[in-house]
């Protein structure tokens, strides 16, 4: 058979490391830095990481394969990833496309606020010990209307330029540079964090379960966390799949990913919890332990404006590698589909996407009562892609592969025709076909009963 991925308009990894690198970079991004030690915190902590490591195993690693699987079979962006398999479910893909889109247009306004306060950590501004003050100004600075988007534009556009340069000389060499930039960082703040004197209550706060604490609820928050932190259920992961020679193992790179992600997302609990800790802060304080406690903490210790801004460039990395994969999962699309110029479609999209971002930032200020379905345009874009869209594509996802694809066919493609080991495929085939559909369909139903409700 002729090699699908062998389409050099569409591009392809120039090496194994360099996809590796990529995918992890989309993983590994806000919502392991921001989001998993805010929920960790919210969650009781220990109990949330141990929800968390069961989930991943369960459904994590078998989403991943997958994905990329599917990816690679038929080398096309999600849309015509599914309606190769079969055409009425091309739907499904184009699911996938508008979550990326959905979460993509809020991400970047966060990612906006990580280079304001990546600047001000440079100009001082965070030199402030006091968490209130530093968290007065936050909410001042997210609720006005000119800055946070001008920020969100800056964001938006780096986005943009890595990925009108293509997955070798964009997106691969950008997540080449900063993903092991990335790693050290994390390292260095994570270190500096764990031996501040009392930091141990934040450790065990961590790695401790509670058993007590494990709740319904917690179950769903860490089911949801899996999904957008690894990048599952949008055909982020079939994209970067189908950019893939046939030569690549695929259940190594599905294990090493999730891995990755996953050591990543400790290390900044890691950093940020004990740290809390040691200051007697509140680790409820959700995203407001990244920008308002961290900073304060650091204000305090000796070259502590260098650890803070080492941190939020960690974080901008972390989103920015995030960002391109989001942008490229609706850039294949029309690039794919429509045949027009990378250029042309990521202008146009990122245009689209700069738009509603700025609406999204405007309903955190001015615009705060206009809602849809109860919800601020912000927190309805996150709920509906990250709540809704991305388990009710990881659900879907289960059922086209494990029961219309075909899970021989899939092993076949994941193997490369039997030709790599993969071990765990009996189990892999149970997960895909059964556990992972019933457990998603948990938290989806929840999730839109709280949506209604
Ligand atoms: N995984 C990214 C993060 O943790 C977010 C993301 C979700 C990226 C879905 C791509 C697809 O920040």
């Amino acid at each position: 058979m002729a090699n699908l991925n062998q389409n050099h308009e569409r591009g392809q990894w120039g090496s194994k490391l360099g996809f590796i690198l990529a995918a992890s970079g989309s993983a590994v991004g806000l919502g392991n830095l921001v989001k998993f030690p805010a929920m960790a915190g919210l969650n009781g902590g220990g109990a949330f990481v141990l929800v968390y490591f069961i989930i991943l195993f369960l459904v994590g690693f078998t989403l991943m394969l997958a994905e990329i699987a599917l990816g690679r079979y038929t080398g096309l962006n999600p849309i015509g990833a599914y309606r190769k398999i079969s055409k009425k479910w091309s739907w499904v893909g184009g699911l996938g496309v508008l979550a990326g889109f959905m979460i993509l247009s809020y991400y970047s306004v966060i990612g906006g606020w990580v280079i304001k306060y990546l600047v001000k950590s440079v100009t001082g501004g965070l030199n402030v010990s006091d968490p209130g003050m530093l968290g007065d100004a936050f909410g001042a600075f997210i609720t006005s209307p000119g800055e946070p988007i001008f920020y969100h534009g800056i964001f938006m556009l780096i986005t943009m330029i890595i990925v009108i340069k293509g997955i070798g000389g964009g997106i691969e060499k950008s997540t080449k540079l900063m993903m092991p930039a990335l790693f050290v960082m994390i390292f260095l703040i994570a270190v500096r964090a764990m031996t501040l004197p009392g930091a141990s209550a934040g450790i065990r706060y961590l790695l401790v379960p509670d058993f007590a604490k494990i709740t319904p609820g917690v179950i769903l928050a860490a089911l949801g966390q899996v999904f957008f932190s690894l990048s599952l259920g949008m055909g982020a992961m079939i994209t970067y799949g189908s950019y893939l020679d046939k030569k690549t193992n695929i259940p190594q790179s599905s294990t090493i990913i999730p891995l990755i992600d996953t050591g990543v997302a400790l290390l900044a609990g890691l950093a940020v919890l004990p740290a809390v800790f040691a200051y007697n802060l509140d680790p409820n304080a959700g995203i407001g332990i990244i920008f308002n406690s961290f900073p304060a903490i650091f204000s305090q210790l000796p070259m502590g404006g260098l650890f803070s801004l080492i941190f939020f460039v960690l974080v901008l990395f972390a989103a920015v590698s995030s960002s391109i994969s989001l942008l490229e999962v609706c850039v294949s699309y029309v690039v794919d589909e429509w045949k027009v110029k990378r250029l042309v479609a990521t202008s146009v999209i990122g245009v689209a996407l700069f738009l509603i971002g700025s609406a999204a930032s405007l309903s955190l200020g001015a615009w705060s009562d206009f809602k849809i379905l109860g919800l601020g345009i912000f927190d309805f874009l996150d709920y509906g892609s990250a709540n809704v869209l991305l388990p009710l594509g990881g659900l879907l996802l289960c059922i086209v592969v494990g029961w219309f694809w075909g899970t021989d066919n899939a092993i076949k493609e994941a193997t490369n025709n039997g030709e790599v080991e993969f071990k765990l495929a009996g189990a892999w085939i149970v997960l895909v076909k059964y556990i992972g559909p019933v457990a998603i369909a948990a938290v989806f139903i929840q999730k839109i009963m709280e949506l209604l409700g």
